[in-house]
This record gives C-alpha cells, structure tokens and sequence, in this order.
C-alpha cells in the first residue's frame, strides 16, 4: 500500500496479552484512534527471537500488521535485575521456565536473589514501544521504571512480576497500585505516552 493510503485511524495492539492489551488503550485514552486487540485475532504464538527488545518489538509488530493489513502498535518489554546481571531481560516470559506460572516464576526470582541484600535487589522494567506500517517503521520509543525487588509479593494487581517489584519513591508495589497509579509511573505508561504523542502530530500531517 503507497503511503498516501495509510489509514492512520485504526491499529493493532500487537500482543496476545489481554491485561497489557488493557494497559495500552487506557494510557492512549480517548484520541480518535479505533484500536484493534491482538488477542481477537487468530496469528498464534510470534517467535519472539530477536536479540534486542527492539527487535522483538518489530517482529511482534510486522506479524500483527501482516496479519490484520493495519499499522501496528507493539511493544516489548522485561525485567533486568542488578544482581542477576540484568537477567531476566530480554527473556523475562521463558528464562525461569516457559511453562511455568507467574507465581512459580516469580519464585524462582525469589530464590536466586535469597543472598542478595535489600539494598543490591535494583531492578529496572524496560519497554521499547514500536509503531509499524506496511512494514515501515514509523517510531520507535524506550520507557524505563527503576526499582527494588521484595523478598516476598504484595498486593493483587497487574501482571507478571508486579507483586515483588517495589517502587520505592511510592512506597508500593506496582501490584499494590490501581492501573491509573501504575500508568503514571510505568515503563509502559512513559513509552505509550510518546507513541501517543507521536501520534496525535502525525494525525495532523497529509501524507
Ligand atoms: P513482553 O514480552 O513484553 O510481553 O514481556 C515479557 C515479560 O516481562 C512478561 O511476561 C512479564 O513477565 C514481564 N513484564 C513486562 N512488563 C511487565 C509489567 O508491566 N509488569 C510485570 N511484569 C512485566
């Protein structure tokens, strides 16, 4: 499709995830954009096998935009944790066991940091946000949340390690946090702001 025809109005959230899927369009809120979940449509498991979370980003969003003919919005995001050397990083979903819950994952984090003193548990969660067009990309955005992980989980909310990340400028963990409180702070809620922002000048523009 030349580029004069993008339809600028309609994107994919590229992820199969319905809690992040949730997160995306509430920190977008409402900017005359028709958002499309990943999740309804029937593409599979993506091979997430890029070596950046940049890479992931773009391969997670060049399969959703295939798959639906629309611009594609993903993002890849992970933990690294100091005292771990940065791991899980890029791998956060499958390093502590692909098939393993959340809880279990979450302890097997737990346990490799047993030793490791409160004060050397810094993490930090990254996020590269991509938007993506008939295989262009269009912009591409990092959003980053320094923290400290707890010796055991607080709180219910969120997702993935949210329970033992704490945020220690709040106080909280990001699973003791309501989603409004967690998108001011996340990595997710910066990176999507600036592809929101992005956004809201290239509505403007004629192509
Ligand atoms: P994804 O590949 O971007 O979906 O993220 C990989 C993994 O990083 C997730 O399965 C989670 O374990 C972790 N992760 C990413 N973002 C978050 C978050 O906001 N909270 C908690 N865990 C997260």
């Amino acid at each position: 499709m030349p580029r004069c025809q993008i339809d600028k109005t309609t994107i994919v959230i590229a992820s199969g995830n319905a809690h992040k899927i949730q997160e995306i369009k509430t920190i977008m809120g409402p900017i005359g954009i028709r958002w499309l979940s990943g999740n309804t449509l029937d593409i599979g498991q993506v091979d997430e096998s890029g070596s950046s979370y940049l890479e992931n980003a773009v391969i997670k969003a060049t399969a959703y935009s295939r798959a639906s003919g629309k611009l594609a919005l993903a993002d890849d995001s992970g933990l690294e944790v100091d005292a771990l050397g940065g791991l899980p990083g890029i791998r956060s979903n499958r390093l502590f066991g692909e098939n393993k819950t959340q809880e279990e994952k979450i302890l097997e984090l737990l346990r490799r940091l047993k030793q490791v003193p409160f004060e050397k548990r810094t993490a930090r969660f990254i996020c590269h946000a991509v938007l993506l067009s008939d295989e262009q990309l269009l912009v591409s955005v990092q959003g980053v949340l320094d923290g400290v992980i707890l010796s055991e989980s607080r709180g219910k909310a969120g997702f993935g390690y949210d329970p033992v990340f704490l945020v220690p400028g709040i106080g909280k963990t990001l699973a003791q946090m309501s989603d409004a409180e967690k998108n001011i702070c996340s990595h997710r809620g910066s990176a999507m702001r600036q592809i929101r922002d992005f956004l809201l000048r290239w509505q403007d523009q004629t192509w």
